[in-house]
């Protein structure tokens, strides 16, 4: 019996090691910030400095926005004018959904079957910006994102991505070099990554969104990239909501915004969480326990024909009996 409490224990630790092992990265997250990459404000010239023209200009001068079609809606068509304004001399490619399965189609056929497969538009949305960035480089930017100064800054970095809070990067606005190993890399991980997570908000997230690309990005960094390789985030302030700062946000589907509809979708079912929770622990608790008694019975009883169709706990507490009475004799 203490020996089959102990394998209980034992296996206990080994499956929550196990689990923590495979949402390691996820953990991670929470606690890498990214600030080792940071584009820092004291390194940014300010938006009319002639320290601009100055610094080197890696990323091409090439703008990539996605839509369903040519026609923005009409509260798009502001923050995207506003890109446009500031970007007179840079190339402007709108990927449409005709636009992006042809470009796939062409260039990487290999993934045209899992960029047909996508359950939601959003993840085509979602990957076609990876691909173009791998592809032609530049910047990417979501169409609910304006332009608050000229870009031309963040051209001096071989590749740049979002930080957002409370974990990882975003994938609303980034850019990089044509075939940054990063961005490859994201291009390269989209199939295996293509799960469906019963919940269409995560299997999203993880498999094409802003999750997966944050997965990605601790992997990636894991490598300790130096030089061209690395690739710099772009922190809040720097982002929106200061006059130095690169974007305006539109509010509409950032990663912030996803995740509190979330977060109010599992406080609206909290009650079915928690009796989903507590099953599921329960189960596989009791199955444990199940099976640890018969391993451990197995080897101590065995000879004992007469007991092995005797349930478990049957068997337990005629064991305990049997020493009772021994002792009192
Ligand atoms: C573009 O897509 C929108 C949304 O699906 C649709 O309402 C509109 O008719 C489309 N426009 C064209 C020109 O196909």
């Amino acid at each position: 019996m203490r020996k089959g409490v102990l394998i209980f224990f034992i296996t206990n630790i080994i499956i929550i090691g196990f689990l923590v092992n495979s949402v390691w990265t996820l953990l991670t997250l929470l606690f890498i910030d990214g600030s080792e990459d940071q584009i820092s404000r004291a390194e940014l010239p300010a938006p009319n400095s002639g320290a601009i023209s100055e610094r080197p200009r890696l990323i091409p001068k090439i703008i990539h926005q996605t839509y369903i079609n040519e026609s923005i809606p009409a509260h798009w068509q502001g923050p995207q004018q506003s890109c446009l304004d500031l970007h007179p001399d840079y190339e402007y490619k709108l990927w449409t959904d005709k636009k992006s399965r042809e470009f796939i189609a062409a260039e990487y056929p290999w993934f045209l079957e899992t960029f047909d497969g996508y359950e939601f538009p959003i993840m085509r949305a979602d990957a076609i910006r990876y691909f173009v960035l791998a592809h032609f480089g530049g910047i990417y930017i979501d169409l609910d994102d304006g332009c608050n100064r000229s870009l031309d800054p963040l051209l001096a970095y071989p590749a740049w991505v979002r930080r957002t809070t409370p974990t990882g990067i975003s994938n609303d606005a980034m850019g990089a070099i044509p075939r940054h190993p990063f961005f490859l890399r994201a291009i390269d991980s989209l199939p295996e990554y293509n799960r469906n997570w019963i919940l269409p908000y995560i299997t999203v997230m993880g498999s094409t969104g802003p999750l997966f690309l944050s997965v990605i990005w601790r992997h990636y960094n894991s490598g300790k990239p130096k030089g061209l390789d690395r690739v710099r985030v772009l922190f809040k302030d720097e982002y929106n909501n200061h006059p130095w700062s690169f974007f305006t946000h539109h509010r509409g589907s950032s990663w912030h915004g996803k995740d509190v509809h979330l977060i109010f979708w599992m406080a609206h079912h909290w009650m079915f969480l928690t009796v989903i929770g507590f099953t599921l622990g329960f189960a596989v608790l009791f199955f444990i326990w199940w099976f640890c008694g018969r391993v451990v019975l197995s080897g101590t009883i065995k000879g004992r024909n007469v007991n092995s169709r005797i349930p478990y706990w049957r068997r337990v507490s005629q064991k305990d009996y049997e020493l009772v009475d021994r002792h009192e004799v």
